[in-house]
């Protein structure tokens, strides 16, 4: 089976795990390089959780470190939900391989180059080493073949009322991004949440690992006390076996693994907000023309979901 050269760009970052242990499964992908970025944690804590991902995954690739804050608004991260050390609190092996030498935005452009027009490049994070490779490397754009990315929102955001937290992280570098040219497959939040799956379907997926099996224990008890604190907050009975827990970037591997005939797409001219404070990062699909601009992504409406669990159940199977 030929196998389709991706790139990851990433801020592990709990659900960047499962979106990264999913394409490691995938028999059909080659996966040539992790590229880290500032984002749920610090770039130090991305790097250090992508270099222990990529060698207990024994992920034959580059891991090179890229932005550690965005192009122009402050820097921001999403500790409360991931943990202070981004995989909540659990602590991989310690990994024996060290970062590229290289920039991420240059390892990108090498590696697309040499892929000849043929490299798929996974976002799952703020956007902001994507677009500096295209705007250091003006060809950039001409080898990469789609860009699948977890960010934006349809409609409300999660770490602002209008932004997703991906775009909100960087919005200029998602606009840069937007205009580029090259051809966008965007999952989106409201995407992602369709996707959600309950705290008894995480424990029946996750129960397949074997070794992974400590870290997906690690990440359904962080996500059991995330439950226990929504019920005190709200004054209701944790019930975790029905709360919904939303992997997101998980849908943007699944979307890239599945595309053709399991998801079903729509496609919209995007613009990203960079001006107003208020709604900063918040991506404005032009539903009606409004805006005369040209279809620049193609947005995730459907997937096949057991097609979608299938896809989990079996990465975390994959490895022994
Ligand atoms: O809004 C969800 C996104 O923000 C995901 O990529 C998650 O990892 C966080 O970075």
């Amino acid at each position: 089976m030929s196998k389709i050269p991706v790139m990851i760009d990433a801020d592990p970052g709990i659900d960047d795990a499962i979106a990264i242990i999913m394409l490691a499964a995938a028999e059909n992908v080659d996966i040539k390089a992790i590229t880290t970025t500032h984002g749920n944690v610090g770039l130090e804590g991305t790097t250090k959780n992508a270099l222990a991902l990529k060698d207990f995954l024994g992920i034959d690739c580059i891991v090179a470190k890229g932005a550690d804050r965005p192009m122009i608004v402050p820097l921001k991260n999403a500790s409360e939900i991931h943990g202070a050390n981004g995989l909540a609190g659990y602590e991989l092996p310690a990994p024996a391989s060290v970062p590229s030498e290289e920039k991420a935005w240059d390892v990108m452009y090498t590696l697309a180059k040499e892929a000849q027009g043929e490299m798929t490049l996974v976002v799952l994070g703020p956007m902001t080493n994507t677009a500096i490779a295209i705007l250091k490397y003006p060809d950039f754009k001409n080898y990469i073949k789609r860009i699948y990315m977890m960010g934006g929102s349809r409609g409300h955001g999660n770490h602002s009322q209008n932004a997703e937290f991906n775009i909100w992280g960087d919005p200029h570098a998602c606009q840069v991004v937007l205009k580029s040219g090259i051809p966008i497959t965007m999952a989106d939040l409201d995407f992602t949440f369709s996707n959600a799956i309950t705290g008894a379907e995480m424990k029946e997926l996750y129960s397949y690992g074997k070794k992974l099996k400590p870290m997906l224990d690690a990440f359904v008890a962080h996500d059991t006390k995330r439950c226990m604190r929504q019920a005190e907050a709200t004054g209701t009975v944790a019930d975790f076996d029905s709360y919904k827990i939303v992997i997101c970037d998980s849908s943007a591997s699944a979307a890239l693994l599945l595309d053709g005939d399991c998801l079903e797409t729509e496609d919209y001219y995007v613009v990203c907000e960079t001006q107003s404070s208020e709604n900063e990062g918040q991506t404005v699909f032009d539903y009606k023309g409004h805006l005369k601009g040209e279809a620049n992504v193609q947005l995730c409406m459907k997937i096949d979901r057991e097609k979608y669990l299938g896809l989990i159940r079996d990465a975390v199977a994959h490895f022994e």
